[in-house]
């Protein structure tokens, strides 16, 4: 296998581990990092379509269009095959992250025409049944680099180092926790130019709320990042500690109801009852994610390896049998 990290562009992901295990791996020490640039919440005048660039590879058939703020955003249409809800739970959860200060790319609305649509030859959807049109209008957008950068979905383990941002596994683990995702945590490793170092970035949030059920269920283990060596380093529970307090403290009914105000109505116009109840529950299992942490640790001790019950002054051990004890029943 290549030295080299895999470029999202030439290979799909290959989740096995590359390169030898590094016992002593870069520091996890949260807070060493500001919130990524791309991690702005945006308010501002609408962000138009101007030019198609390619298709995506995925399940939601998604496009890179080039935008009237002269950036490019990877765009998913209310029609996509994943379903209209996975709309509003990209752009609550990249919200909801970004208030965490965790490296999500902006999050925007992006305003389609059928004009656009009609002029590309590739804007369409491929389904079962043959081509369907892509519905026009306000579409989710997560800011992409641009078309000219190099990207990569997986990184080798003995370069972690160069990731100027790893201790926001850590981070991203409470937000999948706390969202309940459904899918795998899927990242980016990218550079903003030849002077910076490579960052991680944390994308695709369809799949929290466990998709389109909108419902939560505690399964902390499937939403980690295949590449399980980017958590070895985490040690103890102040390695979540940033992101844990600022959720207990800080995500309360008012950020989530400003989260609420982002998402355009047409994506849950009929369904508001539904989504006010999954919001209601979201606040509630904050006090959750703490012990579900705790509980992870205990049953995927493997992924731990440097755990250190001594280091962790957060919880008694007699906490954390309790914890491992209710895991394993
Ligand atoms: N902000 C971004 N910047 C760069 N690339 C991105 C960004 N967001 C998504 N991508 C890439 O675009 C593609 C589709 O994105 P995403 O995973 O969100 O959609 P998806 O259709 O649900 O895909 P899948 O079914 O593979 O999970 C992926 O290759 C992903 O890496
Ligand atoms: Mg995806």
């Amino acid at each position: 296998m290549s030295s080299d990290p895999s470029r999202t562009s030439a290979q799909a992901c290959h989740f096995q581990e590359l390169g030898v295990q590094n016992r002593n791996g870069p520091d996890l020490t949260p807070g060493k990092e500001q919130p990524s640039r791309l991690a702005a919440i945006r308010e501002g005048p609408p962000i138009n379509a101007v030019e198609h660039i390619r298709r995506n590879r995925g399940g939601s058939q998604s496009h890179l269009l080039k935008c009237s703020d002269g950036k490019y955003y990877v765009v998913k249409f209310p029609n996509n095959p994943q379903g209209k809800r996975t709309l509003v739970n990209e752009m609550l959860c990249g919200f909801l992250a970004t208030k965490l200060a965790l490296p999500v790319p902006s999050s925007v609305v992006v305003q389609v025409d059928q004009d656009l649509i009609q002029r590309s030859e590739q804007m369409f959807l491929d389904l079962p049944d043959g081509r369907a049109r892509l519905q026009a209008g306000a579409c989710f957008g997560s800011e992409h680099p641009g078309p000219d950068k190099d990207i990569y979905d997986s990184w080798p383990e003995r370069r972690l180092d160069e990731i100027s941002n790893l201790a926001d596994f850590a981070g991203m683990l409470v937000f999948d926790i706390w969202t309940s995702n459904n899918d795998f945590r899927q990242v980016l490793f990218f550079r903003r130019d030849d002077k910076s170092q490579h960052r991680v970035a944390m994308v695709d949030n369809g799949f929290c709320f466990r998709a389109t059920e909108w419902a939560f269920k505690d399964k902390p283990r499937l939403a980690m990042y295949p590449l399980t060596y980017v958590y070895k380093s985490i040690s103890r529970i102040e390695s979540f500690e940033p992101w844990l307090t600022k959720l207990e403290s800080e995500m309360n009914r008012a950020t989530i109801a400003e989260a609420l105000a982002r998402v355009p109505k047409e994506w849950y116009r009929r369904e508001l009852t539904p989504l006010k109840k999954l919001l209601a529950q979201l606040e509630k299992r904050r006090a959750e994610v703490r012990h579900q942490i705790l509980s992870l640790v205990a049953t995927s001790w493997r992924l731990f390896p440097n755990w250190s019950e001594a280091h962790s002054t957060m919880h008694s051990s007699a906490d954390r049998r309790a914890v491992a004890a209710s895991a394993s029943g």
